[in-house]
């Protein structure tokens, strides 16, 4: 069985959890493409070329998430992101994981749209900036990171700013999207509605 839902939105939305809430609930396979974007993010901070990076990410790039999900990592993803030559090296691996047996969900900014435009189930997550930046805070915070508001609310303004703006497979709701905004939801209130989503559309 081939069953693709799709989840798009900006920084720090809530995505990878919602994501990872619902391929447990359903047994489907989860994948976080920002870290693909972050993987070539670190290793053009490592002084690689973003094309070369792409071309040449390994599974062992994506090896040790936290070290990638950190805000000098995340600049660089967006960075790398508006750059069509790195997005094309790595739509082939995307499309393949959501066409997997067994049902995928995939969670980044132009899955909906441009990865999976046929996908069962499309979810457009979004949060006001104040409150993304304050759910950054308490995910840096729970990994003993220490951070500053002003600063990473900035750094989420910035990266939805490029990320929306770029040429290329720019971050948008696709026109069949169902948009959640979580700013007054509760993880498990978020959760409970991107179930009921595909819950909905399997039944059908
Ligand atoms: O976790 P957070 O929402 O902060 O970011 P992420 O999903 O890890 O993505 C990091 C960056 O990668 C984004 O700011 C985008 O520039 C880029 N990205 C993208 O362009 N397309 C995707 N499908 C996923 C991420």
């Amino acid at each position: 069985m081939r069953f693709t839902v799709a989840i798009d939105g900006p920084a720090a939305a809530g995505k990878g959890t919602i994501g990872r809430a619902v391929a447990a609930k359903f047994g489907f396979g989860h994948l976080d493409t920002g870290l693909l974007y972050r993987a070539v993010g670190a290793r053009m901070l490592a002084g690689e070329k973003a094309e070369d990076a792409a071309r040449g990410l390994t599974p062992e790039d994506l090896g040790d998430p936290d070290a990638l999900r950190t805000p000098d990592v995340a600049q660089a993803a967006s960075k790398v992101a508006v750059i069509p030559q790195v997005r094309s090296h790595l739509l082939d691996f995307q499309r393949a994981f959501a066409n997997r047996s067994g049902g995928a969900v995939l969670d980044g900014r132009d899955i909906g749209t441009v990865i999976c435009p046929r996908a069962e189930v499309k979810l457009f997550v979004t949060a006001s900036a104040e409150v993304r930046a304050q759910r950054r805070m308490d995910e840096l915070a729970g990994r003993g990171l220490a951070a500053n508001f002003a600063e990473v609310l900035a750094d989420v303004k910035a990266r939805d700013a490029r990320d929306a703006d770029r040429a290329t497979a720019p971050m948008v709701a696709a026109d069949d999207a169902l948009v959640l905004d979580t700013s007054d939801m509760s993880i498990d209130e978020a959760v409970a509605a991107a179930v009921a989503a595909v819950e909905a559309r399997k039944g059908a």
